[in-house]
């Protein structure tokens, strides 16, 4: 249970301290990344680590809720080798590897939706990803200024927490909730 608590503990950062992340921990990081499962164990993906402080701040430009980018350590970029259900899949399951790994180092993350297409080809052109790759998602990275960046901001237009368990879970069919 303490595990599966801890796994449930994973909240999205988007307000990072000026700490710097160690390279053994950024490594560790990519590392838990690289071994996630992908469909046939195919493992298409690629990671740019972005450092440069403009560039973070062109990529932050490139999602209409990606503004987080511009202030946090470093950033993720999936660039992707398909755009099919199933490397979309494979990116759900990359991206949230590399959350919790950096969530075990006590690192907060979030996710930058990069889009519309025009916005994808910005960000393309900024990381050198040529037209046969993909590139929806970039995972700021950084330590959490503190507790409240665990917290949504009272005017955050997302709903907070998550649906009941009762509301979510059927049994045998859908549509039946008696267990
Ligand atoms: C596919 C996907 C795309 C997301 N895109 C963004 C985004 O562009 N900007 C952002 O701030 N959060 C983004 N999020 C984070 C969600 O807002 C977050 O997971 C949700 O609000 C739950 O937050 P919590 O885990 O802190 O409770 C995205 C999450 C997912 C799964």
């Amino acid at each position: 249970m303490q595990q599966t608590e801890w796994i449930r503990s994973l909240r999205a950062v988007r307000q990072f301290s000026d700490r710097e992340i160690p390279s053994e921990v950024l490594r560790d990081i990519l590392d838990t990344g690289r071994w996630t499962g992908s469909s046939k164990n195919t493992q298409p993906w690629d990671l740019v680590v972005v450092r440069n402080r403009d560039t973070l701040r062109a990529l932050s430009k490139c999602g209409a809720f990606a503004g987080h980018i511009a202030g946090a350590a470093l950033g993720i970029a999936l660039v992707m080798h398909g755009d099919d259900a199933w490397t979309c899949m494979d990116e759900g399951r990359l991206m949230q590897n590399l959350m919790l790994a950096a969530w075990a180092h006590g690192v907060g993350t979030c996710i930058g939706s990069i889009y519309p297409a025009d916005n994808e080809q910005r960000a393309r052109d900024l990381l050198g990803i040529p037209k046969n790759r993909y590139l929806r998602t970039v995972l700021s990275v950084g330590y959490p200024t503190g507790p409240e960046a665990l917290r949504l901001p009272p005017n955050a237009p997302v709903p907070r927490g998550r649906r009941p368990l009762e509301d979510v879970v059927n049994w045998d069919r859908l549509g039946n909730r008696n267990p």
